[in-house]
């Protein structure tokens, strides 16, 4: 305890307010705490302590209590860590995707080593949720699909040619993710999928009716913006975007696709998963131009 002079010029005991922290300031801290520690880590390469706190985000990211996220949304630490966070969390699902990849395909049975990804189970929910939404959205027979930012572990990429029984084009920028992308598709018995070095920014996709955009193509709202202009002038008119993106607490880990940077497509259907699916599924008809 210490002695103190109040604004009313009283000498007394200092007594610290009795404040509470709120829902939304324990959720702040954590998260500045997991980044803090995600942030220290030499690299991102998965291992117990790197699976740990990824782990730990996640499940704050999908529990913390509804009422809490908008003042969590709108806390200015948090909108300044959020750009950082969501780049930790590319990195790490880089790495993550590297390593499975190398396991998959040096495994005896490739199949039974590519279920074993921890995620395996989300991107199968993540995936039946799309193929309803695009059922919605397209009457007739997907004939082709590009998946762009498919990334060294395609498995979104290998549910949907599975479901829709197409070979599906994959598109990246990042050499080393398609190199590692095309050996886990041989592996696992897709010897024909394609797979197309090029930024999505400069894709040619007027040949495919359904083109998928990753939620990690465009890292902020501003490279969004322009990764869907340039989508919007690509595609042929009537062909189906299906846009992954992020709600509420998830858009910390994944960038959120807003509704205004659809120019030259017309909104179809958003989809918000409030299960343990992290991303969300936009809709969109290209309009042509
Ligand atoms: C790690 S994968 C993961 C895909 C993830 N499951 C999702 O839905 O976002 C993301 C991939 O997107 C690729 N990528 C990011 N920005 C891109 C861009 N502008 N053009 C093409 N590929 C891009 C990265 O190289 C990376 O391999």
């Amino acid at each position: 305890m210490s002695l103190t002079t109040n604004i009313f010029g009283q000498t007394g005991t200092a007594q610290p307010p009795a404040v509470t922290p709120t829902l939304a300031d324990e959720v702040i801290a954590s998260l500045q705490e997991l980044y803090r520690e995600l942030d220290t880590l030499p690299d991102l390469r998965p291992g117990p302590v790197v699976d740990d706190l990824f782990g730990r985000l996640v499940r704050l990211v999908l529990t913390a209590p509804g009422q809490a996220v908008p003042a969590v949304l709108d806390d200015l630490g948090i909108r300044e860590l959020a750009p950082r966070l969501r780049a930790l969390c590319a990195r790490g699902e880089g790495e993550l995707e590297l390593s499975w990849a190398d396991r998959i395909q040096a495994a005896d049975n490739p199949r039974q080593e590519l279920a074993r990804f921890p995620y395996f189970d989300n991107y199968r929910q993540l995936s039946r949720l799309e193929l309803g939404v695009l059922a919605a959205a397209i009457d007739r027979p997907v004939r082709s699909l590009a998946f762009i930012g498919s990334g060294p572990l395609p498995l979104s990429s290998l549910f949907l040619a599975g479901d829709l029984d197409l070979a599906v084009d994959n598109l990246d920028r990042d050499d080393v993710a398609l190199e590692a992308g095309a050996r886990v598709a041989a592996a696992v018995g897709y010897p024909d999928f394609r797979f197309h070095q090029v930024d999505a920014a400069d894709a040619e996709l007027s040949g495919y009716d359904v083109v998928v955009l990753a939620a990690l193509v465009g890292d902020t709202a501003e490279a969004k913006r322009h990764v869907l202009g340039r989508l919007a002038a690509s595609m042929r008119p009537g062909a189906i975007l299906l846009a992954r993106s992020a709600r509420g607490l998830r858009t910390l880990l994944y960038p959120p696709v807003d509704a205004s940077a659809l120019h030259g497509f017309e909104l179809l259907t958003q989809v918000h998963p409030v299960n343990d699916v992290i991303n969300s599924a936009v809709v969109a008809r290209a309009l042509g131009r």
